[in-house]
């Protein structure tokens, strides 16, 4: 069942039960925490999981190894959804040598309280399991300090940790010739179409922020032969691998696709009608646009799609002299994750005197973006004479021209 290749056994589990990860992110359609075995004359596990599922995982183990012992276990990374069975691997396997770099250490001792044992790596450093031979990358901040990729030359296969992973638990198989997003009734026409948009909430959420060091990252795998990705979240990439790496390339330069993200904020409906009504006149001009709600909706999916497109129309009324809440804090992370590259539109309404257009723009002018106008600050109900959309969408559907 967990069989990748002759080599290599895939012993990760789906968590179906996490309503939020990392205490943040809904998981609509669960998440898989991903480890695999590497078998050869000796053997290597890469990565444990979470340790609420460790029944299943110890368990997953013992079936692929059938009474063999594990060699190595080599640590990507410490981000405790894949480290926190390390201890318990080491007491079911005494004799376990653990495979992790300097920075990785006092991590571990620090989480799991493993100081022994253990074999430190450094960069382009390998070790061999026979007729395998498995080499570390270090790969820092992507998205923590300590993240390495591990290379399996003999297979073409790099167990990339976070790196090009997904949200969303895989159903009916392991690679993307055959896993299915769980619970999905979307046929997208191939499974990276149907991980497309949870990987890029993952991103965007998790690693979003790293941009810089994921594109350092990629410039170092660019030299190796990669046929088949074994991440540590979503489908085993083996037929995408090329748009699965050039997708990842796009978002980490935070290069956005032609049309606009518009996110809003509302106490009464007043800036919601004003951002439907701009969804209306881009829908009529065949402009693409998500449109999202902080009030009823998580922001990771604001986040999700601010990745997805290059301009970004944001609504919030005036509150309290200020930006309306939800909307400050979705442009705080906006910041936070550096978003570059953006067209930017305000929009809102106040009903004494208007701040938050004004605010807005200052946010978006620090992040380094357009204004695609001043933006429309209107007072009390939305009109079309208060708020013309119809002279915003023309404008936004000449820029993207
Ligand atoms: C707690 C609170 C604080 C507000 N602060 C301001 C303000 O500082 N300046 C202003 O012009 N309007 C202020 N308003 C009025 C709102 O901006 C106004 O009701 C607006 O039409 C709401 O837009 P919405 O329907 O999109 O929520 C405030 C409203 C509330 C409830
Ligand atoms: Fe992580
Ligand atoms: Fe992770």
């Amino acid at each position: 069942m967990g069989k990748i290749s002759d080599r290599i056994r895939y012993v990760g589990v789906n968590d179906l039960k996490t309503t939020a990860f990392e205490g943040m992110w809904p998981l609509p359609f669960g998440v898989s925490y991903n480890s695999y075995l590497v078998m050869d004359e000796k053997t290597a596990l890469i990565d444990t999981a979470e340790l609420g599922f460790a029944a299943e995982y110890m368990e997953n183990i013992r079936r692929e190894l059938d009474g063999r012992k594990i060699d190595y276990l080599v640590i990507n990374h410490m981000e405790p959804d894949h480290s926190s069975l390390i201890a318990m691997v080491r007491e079911s396997y005494p004799d376990v040598r653990i495979v992790a770099n300097a920075k990785t250490v006092p991590i571990l001792k620090g989480y799991q309280g493993v100081t022994d044992n253990i074999h430190v790596v450094k960069d382009g450093d390998s070790i061999s399991l026979g007729n395998s031979t498995l080499t570390f990358y270090m790969t820092p901040m992507v998205h923590w300090p300590e993240t390495m990729v591990t290379y399996f030359a003999e297979e073409q296969t790099l167990f990339s940790g976070d790196a090009f992973g997904s949200f969303g638990a895989l159903e009916g198989g392991i690679t993307d010739s055959d896993a299915g997003l769980y619970g999905s009734s979307d046929a997208a026409g191939s499974v990276f179409g149907a991980f497309r948009d949870e990987m890029r909430r993952y991103y965007s959420n998790i690693v979003g922020k790293y941009g810089q060091t994921v594109q350092a990252a990629l410039k170092k795998l660019s030299g190796m032969s990669i046929a088949r990705i074994c991440s540590t979240h979503g489908p085993v990439w083996e037929k995408s691998v090329s748009d699965v790496v050039a997708y990842y390339d796009r978002l980490s330069r935070y290069e956005g696709e032609k049309g606009v993200c518009i996110v809003y904020s509302s106490m009464y409906g007043n800036t919601a009608e004003a951002a439907k009504a701009l969804a209306a006149e881009l829908e009529s001009r065949g402009v693409p646009y998500a449109i999202h709600n902080l009030c009823t909706e998580h922001v990771s999916y604001a986040y999700r799609d601010a990745f997805k497109y290059d301009t970004l129309a944001v609504g919030a009324p005036t509150y309290n002299n200020d930006i309306f809440p939800p909307a400050y804090n979705f442009m705080y992370g906006i910041s936070a994750r550096l978003v570059k590259n953006r067209r930017f539109f305000a929009f809102g309404s106040f009903t004494w005197a208007g701040a938050s257009v004004k605010l807005l723009n200052e946010m978006a002018g620090r992040c380094g973006f357009d204004l695609i106008s001043e933006g429309i600050s209107f007072p009390q109900a939305y009109s079309r004479e208060k708020c013309d959309m119809a002279a915003v969408a023309d404008r936004i559907k000449a820029a993207l021209a």
